[in-house]
């Protein structure tokens, strides 16, 4: 049966119905279609409704993009583990690759799965505010350098944190503790092997990546072996940053459907009111201690130099330091903590992850890059952050690791149109949430030669900043709100990765073999964790 003759059954030869009746009822069913796809074509509700503005109709060209579903628009997009592949595929789909609209519930989007348009929107201040899921405010961000709003408060922080914390002196000053959680991880590795002969690297690296931090912003650190008793804060901490990501990356439909808002029927806002006095409680007792400690030595523990970099103490003792028209509140004080650890975790070890799992699959690559180790750094000695230089091959490694797998392939915190605004000549009205597929970007045909394959090479010909400068590759960013923390995390990856490959030949488990099946929650991550073995090479 056609499907006009299934329409002309169903509205007119149904048993118990009058013809006229069933006639109104088709026509009425026609106009609310053809009325709803004017209103839903392109892009959806959301920017349907935007359409109301008269002005808007004015001057507005339309931006291509799918509907979705009446009401619900692009949702299961987001509820699904692969959003940014589905989004780069509606964009080849539409033919808007640089940029898409499409709404989810009452969320107008834009994105841009190009380059050009990219940039536009990153580096536009128009754009540098953020969208605050509720999530992310009661989990104090709001309070915090990620989603504070573009004005003094966050530039502020900028400030403090790109003098205090991410400064080139105060990542090669963190140089030789880098050094010594990497021999901590080579360590708990040979434990591992020798206890099951097979190694989950995710939970080692993990733990590294938070100690790590938890030594620039808190100047402390937690032993390896101690995380098996369970009785140390290290501990505390990491299940409070896990379950804090699992928060942030649960797709929130009280976000985008306001009505379902007071009912919070996933229980996000409950959850994360719970965690956020867990972290109020555990960030403000360190807060106390270092007050404790300074009245102990007569607030003589830091001493900011002039320079503003040269000082001794933690990113705790900065903010307890900090003038007094720059002075925080302690609450605000245990946002921008808690946001630091937060971010500067998962993101390092995810990275690591996938380049180690590249390196199982990868061992002509694996081989090359131990090479040019043994060259640089010979085997009597262990490398260290001033050979780091000397590893462009290293460095290609980290780079195609970074193109083919991005922690955050959708850039993971979008940005906020603040005005009514253009892009090209396409009108984005106040309000409209901003995206880049930089996954799109750097597994794109045009922009980069055979993206599915993993090639380092392709960097030793060509030196691509990966800074936020060329938008072909930006997984930091770009623009005013571009991640301050780039260069220690570079800094990280690669002297980690230096040290494992020095110490270990990765090769394939005995009983699974390596899984790229990716699963996107805050960051990207591996689905199934990386489980292989690593023989040692250096006695
Ligand atoms: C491999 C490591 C990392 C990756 C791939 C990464 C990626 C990103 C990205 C894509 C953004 C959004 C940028 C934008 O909107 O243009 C961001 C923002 C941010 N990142 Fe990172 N990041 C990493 C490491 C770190 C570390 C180690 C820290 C701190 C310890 C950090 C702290 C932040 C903060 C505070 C923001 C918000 C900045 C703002 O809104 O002003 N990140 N990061």
């Amino acid at each position: 049966m056609s499907f006009e003759h299934y329409c002309y059954y169903l509205f007119f030869l149904q048993p118990g119905f009058s013809t006229i009746l069933s006639f109104k009822a088709f026509l009425c069913v026609l106009m609310f279609i053809s009325v709803f796809s004017f209103w839903l074509s392109p892009g959806g509700l959301a920017w349907a409704l935007s359409k109301t503005r008269v002005h808007v109709v004015q001057t507005r060209t339309a931006i291509a993009g799918p509907s979705g579903l009446p009401l619900l628009g692009l949702v299961f997009a987001f509820t699904g583990s692969l959003t940014h592949r589905v989004l780069s595929n509606l964009a080849e789909t539409f033919k808007a690759k640089s940029l898409m609209a499409f709404s989810v519930g009452f969320t107008r989007f834009i994105i841009s799965s190009h380059p050009d348009t990219a940039k536009e929107i990153l580096n536009s201040s128009d754009f540098a505010d953020r969208p605050v899921k509720e999530s992310a405010y009661e989990l104090l961000f709001h309070k915090a350098m990620g989603f504070a709003p573009f004005g003094e408060y966050w530039r502020n922080l900028r400030r403090i944190s790109a003098t205090y914390l991410f400064s080139p002196k105060r990542i090669a000053h963190f140089g030789e503790f880098r050094r010594r959680i990497g021999l901590n991880m080579v360590d708990e590795i040979k434990v591992l092997m020798k206890g099951n002969g097979e190694v989950e690297v995710r939970k080692v690296l993990h733990f590294g990546s938070l100690n790590n931090v938890m030594m620039s912003v808190f100047g402390r650190s937690y032993e390896f072996g101690d995380k098996v008793s369970g009785k140390n804060h290290g501990c505390e901490l990491e299940s409070l940053v896990s379950e804090g990501y699992e928060l942030l990356g649960v797709f929130n439909w009280s976000d985008h459907f306001p009505l379902l808002g007071w009912l919070d029927l996933q229980g996000v806002r409950k959850r994360c009111r719970n965690l956020g006095a867990k972290v109020n409680v555990f960030v403000g007792r360190i807060i106390e201690e270092h007050r404790a400690k300074r009245v102990e030595n007569n607030e003589i523990i830091v001493g900011v130099g002039d320079g503003g970099d040269e000082r001794s103490g933690d990113f705790v003792d900065v903010l307890l330091d900090l003038e007094k028209e720059n002075r925080l509140s302690d609450s605000d004080m245990i946002a921008v903590l808690w946001e630091m650890i937060f971010r500067g975790t998962d993101t390092v070890a995810i990275l690591l992850e996938w380049i180690l799992a590249r390196m199982v699959l990868h061992p002509d690559i694996q081989a090359q890059a131990q090479s040019e180790i043994d060259t640089v750094v010979g085997t009597s000695r262990l490398v260290s952050d001033s050979d780091l230089p000397n590893l462009p091959y290293l460095h290609a490694i980290v780079k195609e690791t970074l193109r083919m797998h991005p922690p955050g392939p959708l850039l993971s915190w979008a940005r906020l149109a603040i005005h009514d605004t253009h892009i090209g000549q396409n009108f984005i009205p106040a309000g409209t949430t901003a995206m880049v597929n930089m996954w799109a970007i750097t597994h794109d045909e045009q922009v980069w030669s055979e993206p599915n394959e993993f090639k380092p090479e392709r960097f030793m010909k060509e030196d691509v900043a990966i800074m936020g400068s060329d938008l072909r590759l930006a997984p930091f960013g770009s623009g005013r709100r571009v991640c301050p923390g780039k260069a220690m995390g570079i800094a990280t990856v690669q002297l980690w990765l230096a040290q494992l490959l020095q110490s270990f030949k990765w090769i394939p488990s005995e009983h699974c073999s390596v899984d790229v099946s990716e699963c996107l929650k805050l960051s990207l991550e591996m689905k199934n964790s990386l489980v292989c073995m690593a023989v040692p090479r250096v006695a």
